[in-house]
């Protein structure tokens, strides 16, 4: 085995408030914002698992939430500092932060960008205000493109543009509207989710009138050809960017890459290449007890067993429109194909879900629109 390469997710669970369709592990805040004492809650939880990655750099960090952007520069300076006091960082490391465009006013951005954030991710969803009404979002369409402004303006090295499609109603081109208006802003990375409506949310209580198949069908085949044709490849299911602009922490979850995940409800994955295991970790969800002194930050940690990881890897592989080298599946998981799992990827070929060379596999467009009936193999 090989060790993979090394990621650092950094959970902030707060938002403004919450929003309809959203299952993240987010609170509406309810009082005010406890910034200092997690920062101070992050870099303790982190020195404990930094003796899980010894002599290991870290190539990249993302600070996701919730709502992160709700933290001050200096907060965020002090997170990042603390990181690198704790942790080798990669002096070339991608540092994602997430914003969301109620929360940014001026000179924000170039404060986090002092702080050592060189990727902002901006939560636009829509930029139509009837839609982002739907959605319960705290900002308007004139808050979103300013916000992007700011961050085009900042001294970062790329930024994203998440943005929904499916959404209650829409029609198909009102849904290639909003990518147009999303591709006029040039950002670097295009994030294009469809809408799904997850349990244990107010849209799964009280669902809303979504587009038909058909519809959803038109929209993704219309807009991956408008993407196209601007400029940007799809990489990923969702992830859409210009040349070079991937981005390399969420690329290092799909390579089954290795990562360290602090704050509430984070999770990690580290392989040790010794002894061959690879083990997951879950953070204490609520930030109560996360930042309870009399509680330990890890809620759980297991070993992945051997016979779930061929599914795993392909699960997080064949999101990935890349080639994947046949040799990472033994590198990464210390793990060779069984007969039968050979003879499925066979079968698989044969249905024109994969493509296979000597020294790669590769899932075809078919495969990731079929990527389950693909991934029953390995169950
Ligand atoms: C963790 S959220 C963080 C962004 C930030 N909190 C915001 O919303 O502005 C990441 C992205 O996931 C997408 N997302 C969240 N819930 C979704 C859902 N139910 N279906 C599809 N995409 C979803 C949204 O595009 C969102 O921006
Ligand atoms: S702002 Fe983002 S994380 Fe927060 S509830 Fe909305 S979608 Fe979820």
């Amino acid at each position: 085995m090989r060790n993979p390469s090394l990621g650092l997710y950094i959970h902030i669970p707060w938002c403004v408030q919450k929003c309809p369709y959203c299952d993240f592990n987010s609170h509406g805040l309810k009082s005010s914002l406890p910034e200092n004492e997690y920062v101070a809650h992050l870099l303790d939880d982190l020195a404990i698992d930094a003796a899980r990655v010894k002599g290991r750099e870290i190539t990249s960090i993302f600070i996701g939430g919730g709502t992160p952007s709700l933290f001050s520069a200096e907060s965020i300076a002090t997170l990042l500092d603390g990181v690198k006091q704790r942790v080798a960082l990669s002096e070339r490391a991608e540092i994602t932060l997430e914003a969301n465009p109620g929360t940014v006013e001026a000179g924000r951005f170039d404060g986090y960008a002092q702080a050592g954030v060189n990727r902002i991710s901006m939560g636009i969803q829509s930029f139509q205000n009837h839609h982002l009404k739907a959605l319960g979002r705290i900002h308007d369409t004139d808050q979103a493109s300013r916000a992007i402004t700011l961050a085009k303006a900042a001294p970062l090295n790329s930024f994203n543009v998440d943005l929904m499609h499916g959404l209650p109603d829409q029609s198909i081109s009102n849904a290639l509207d909003d990518l147009d208006r999303a591709i006029a802003m040039s950002p670097r990375h295009l994030s294009w989710y469809q809408l799904t409506i997850e349990p244990n949310t107010p849209f799964y209580s009280k669902p809303p009138e979504l587009p038909d198949d058909d519809i959803l069908w038109e929209i993704q085949s219309q807009g991956h050809k408008r993407l196209k044709a601007a400029g940007f490849e799809q990489y990923e299911i969702s992830g859409y960017s210009q040349a070079g602009f991937q981005c390399q922490h969420n690329l290092n979850y799909w390579r089954f890459g290795d990562y360290l995940g602090i704050g509430c409800g984070a999770h990690g994955k580290i392989t040790d290449i010794n002894s061959g295991e690879i083990v997951r970790t879950v953070k204490v969800k609520h930030p109560r007890g996360y930042m309870d002194i009399a509680r330990p930050y890890l809620d759980t940690s297991s070993t992945v067993e051997k016979e779930d990881l061929a599914f795993e890897f392909f699960m997080n592989r064949f999101r990935l429109v890349e080639p994947c080298p046949k040799q990472d599946f033994t590198d990464f998981t210390g793990q060779t194909l069984s007969s039968q799992e050979l003879a499925e990827l066979s079968k698989a070929r044969e249905q024109g879900l994969i493509e296979e060379s000597e020294l790669h596999w590769q899932v075809t467009a078919k495969g990731r629109r079929y990527l389950n009936s693909l991934l029953s193999a390995f169950v």
